[in-house]
């Protein structure tokens, strides 16, 4: 998507055709830096410190993680080193697992002085491969959107509400959730977009905003507890959010506070929809509640708050009292029976095993 009129992918080559180079995500949305990753290190700390985040980003960044990896190490021991690596980065988004899985099948029976070459060009197609998958999710949600303006006069907007950033950010391109409201706005539909600001860390209101802002977007960000009056007095028409790890049976495990949106969208019979790539899907689990891993991070995500003031400094503040504990969980689950449909890249299902196996019959038994 664009950024100021040039066209960015999150992670990308550099010149030098080895460096990776991401957006730094920790900077947005006061400063656009990109950073190097040279080493698998690097890779690994860009997703702990969630220099890059977003489900399919982690997956994508494990990639190329693994091919600098090659670079220095391309034994059996390497790739298990870089794997393990990475895979101790941040529990909760399924594409890590696999991603790593695909990197570590194709690069196993090959030659060591192989394994080089093989690993860049294999990273370099899990994003393609994203990127193509993203499009298919917008195309899917767009008729979604279609259906809702039908009913409406030709200028009243589709107002969706969306949680943390599942946007181009958190992907290699387009997004997840904003997929489909990329392409209705490109279409020319009046499209609206509640933004929830997504605290502790706000993705929302700095990479969603950032996003939906430069793309031309029309937004609104409202502090987390606003959904449900919103929602009350008829102000949102569908909820799309994204996920980081959906069971075989439909509970999606998304940025903490999607459970309450999903809880307020049902009781005032708002649809509420998650977008999926399959690569979020972890066919070996089925209850989300029970067994999806919830990271926790560091107290001071919740304690401190990071932001500019006026006079352009960028800083970070304290708003808790000293001594008082916090408690940071990153992610909820939100069971199938909240969900009124899964978009994926093959379409739209029924937040339940059937519906998925329905769309992925590879997967089903
Ligand atoms: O902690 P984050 O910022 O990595 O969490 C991201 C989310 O919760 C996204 O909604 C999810 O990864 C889906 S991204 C298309």
């Amino acid at each position: 998507m664009n950024v100021d009129g040039v066209p960015y992918r999150t992670i990308w080559l550099a010149d030098d055709g080895e460096t990776v180079e991401i957006i730094d995500q920790t900077k947005l949305p006061h400063a656009f830096d990109v950073a190097p990753l040279r080493t698998l290190e690097d890779a690994a700390q860009a997703i702990a410190s969630m220099q890059v985040r977003g489900a399919p980003l982690i997956g994508g960044t494990a990639a190329y993680g693994m091919a600098l990896a090659m670079k220095t190490n391309p034994s059996d021991d390497g790739i298990d080193h870089a794997y393990d690596t990475l895979y101790r980065t941040r529990p909760t988004a399924v594409n890590l697992r696999w991603a790593l899985d695909e990197m570590r099948a194709a690069l196993r029976n090959i030659a060591h002085d192989a394994r080089r070459g093989a690993a860049y060009r294999k990273a370099a197609e899990i994003c393609d491969d994203d990127v193509e998958i993203s499009r298919g999710i917008g195309r899917h949600g767009l008729a979604l959107i279609r259906e809702i303006q039908k009913k409406r006069s030709p200028d009243e907007p589709v107002n969706v509400l969306t949680h943390c950033n599942a946007g181009w950010l958190a992907t290699i391109d387009w997004g997840t959730a904003t997929a489909p409201i990329y392409m209705a706005h490109d279409d020319g539909l009046p499209v609206h977009v509640w933004v929830d600001e997504t605290r502790p860390r706000n993705q929302g209101a700095s990479l969603t905003a950032f996003e939906l802002g430069h793309h031309g977007v029309p937004h609104t960000v409202i502090a987390d507890n606003v959904g449900g009056h919103l929602m009350q007095h008829g102000m949102v028409d569908l909820c799309i959010v994204g996920t980081d790890r959906t069971t075989a049976h439909g509970d999606v495990a998304n940025k903490i506070g999607t459970y309450l949106k999903a809880l307020a969208a049902h009781d005032n019979r708002v649809p509420f929809y998650v977008a999926l790539p399959s690569t979020t899907i972890d066919w070996t689990i089925g209850d989300g509640v029970a067994e999806i891993p919830i990271e926790q991070r560091a107290g001071d995500e919740v304690s401190e708050i990071y932001g500019q003031t006026a006079d352009g400094r960028l800083e970070t503040v304290r708003i808790v009292p000293e001594g008082s504990p916090v408690a940071n969980y990153a992610f909820d689950v939100t069971p199938a029976r909240l969900v009124t449909g899964l978009i994926t890249e093959r379409g739209v299902c029924a937040a339940s095993r059937e519906g998925l196996a329905s769309l992925f019959p590879e997967h089903a038994g």
